[in-house]
């Protein structure tokens, strides 16, 4: 566990609706959350999943809540939102996580697997907001959009998940602008290669994973707690003139690539020019 730069009652008080947060990346934020105060509830589509997430939640002495839905179903979006605010005396914080991931090259993708992302990761995060939208509003609350890295370039095999998550920023954007004026802060986090994670056991499988961490300018995976530190940052009053920003927290994953020459090389012509010694 990292040492938390927060109080632990940061939170309290407020309400958290995380989608897809029985697993992976939202689960890390769930943990986060409620170990800062925060009242949490669950939504996903396995029942198992949600009741042993919020069995380990609880321990953090908040209250806790889940109920089943698929964020694709907008009636079942707003029984789940109606259903927490009765179960925890409102909204404060919604964050949209819940998304499907496969490697798919384009023309091997039927019409329906481009669809089903597209429902799962942007339309699914529509539906949340806007059934959000009144309690919100109410509670002068956040929306946190989790987003990814992929369409800041061309990702091989990532078409549909690329096309959904650019669609999920400029939501982000275009709800804050609209939203602000209610006192709805609407936010993004864009993680980059998260460990422990489904989705990079599916993305990243075995040496594949090894490879992709030296391409890391910081040399390793992040942790679903550093993306559940910065969703805690972006709900905190460290934050509360921030709004329509996604925050990229991926190690500079995204930003980087690989030279065609060697560092030994480059230095060693450095060092024959200048008469400098190369770094050890
Ligand atoms: N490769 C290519 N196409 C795929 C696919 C894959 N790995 N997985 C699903 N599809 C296609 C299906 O073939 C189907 O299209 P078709 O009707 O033309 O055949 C379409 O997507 C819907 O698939 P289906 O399995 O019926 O949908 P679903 O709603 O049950 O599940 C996902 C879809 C994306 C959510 C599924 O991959 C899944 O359950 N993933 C686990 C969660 C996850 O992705 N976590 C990672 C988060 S980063």
């Amino acid at each position: 566990m990292l040492t938390s730069p927060f109080k632990s009652d940061v939170l309290k008080g407020r309400v958290a609706l995380i989608t897809g947060g029985g697993s992976g990346i939202n689960f890390g934020i769930a943990k986060v959350f409620a170990s800062h105060g925060a009242d949490v509830a669950i939504m996903g589509r396995r029942e198992e999943v949600l009741k042993a997430a919020v069995a380990e939640l609880s321990k953090f002495g908040g209250k806790t809540f889940y109920k089943t839905g698929d964020v694709r179903d907008a009636e079942a979006c707003e029984a789940v939102i109606n259903a927490t605010a009765e179960a925890l005396g409102g909204i404060d914080i919604l964050i949209n996580g819940a998304a499907g991931n496969f490697l798919c090259p384009p023309e091997m993708l039927s019409s329906n697997g481009f669809k089903t992302v597209i429902d799962i990761d942007l339309n699914g995060t529509f539906n949340m907001s806007r059934c959000a939208f009144t309690h919100l509003k109410k509670s002068q609350g956040l929306i946190i959009n989790i987003s990814a890295t992929l369409h800041y370039k061309g990702t091989p095999f990532q078409s549909h998940v690329s096309a959904a998550k650019a669609g999920i920023d400029a939501l982000t954007i275009n709800l804050a602008a609209e939203w602000g004026p209610f006192g709805i802060r609407v936010c993004g986090i864009a993680p980059g290669p998260i460990g422990d994670t489904e989705g990079m056991r599916r993305l990243a499988p075995g040496e594949i994973g090894e490879k992709l961490k030296q391409a890391i300018p910081l040399k390793r995976y992040g942790t679903t707690e550093e993306i559940g530190m910065a969703a805690l940052f972006l709900s905190s009053s460290a934050a509360q003139y921030i709004t329509g920003e996604t925050l990229v927290v991926d190690g500079g994953e995204w930003l980087a690539r690989p030279s065609p020459v060697p560092r030994e090389l480059v230095e060693k012509m450095v060092a024959a020019q200048t008469r400098k010694e190369p770094s050890a």
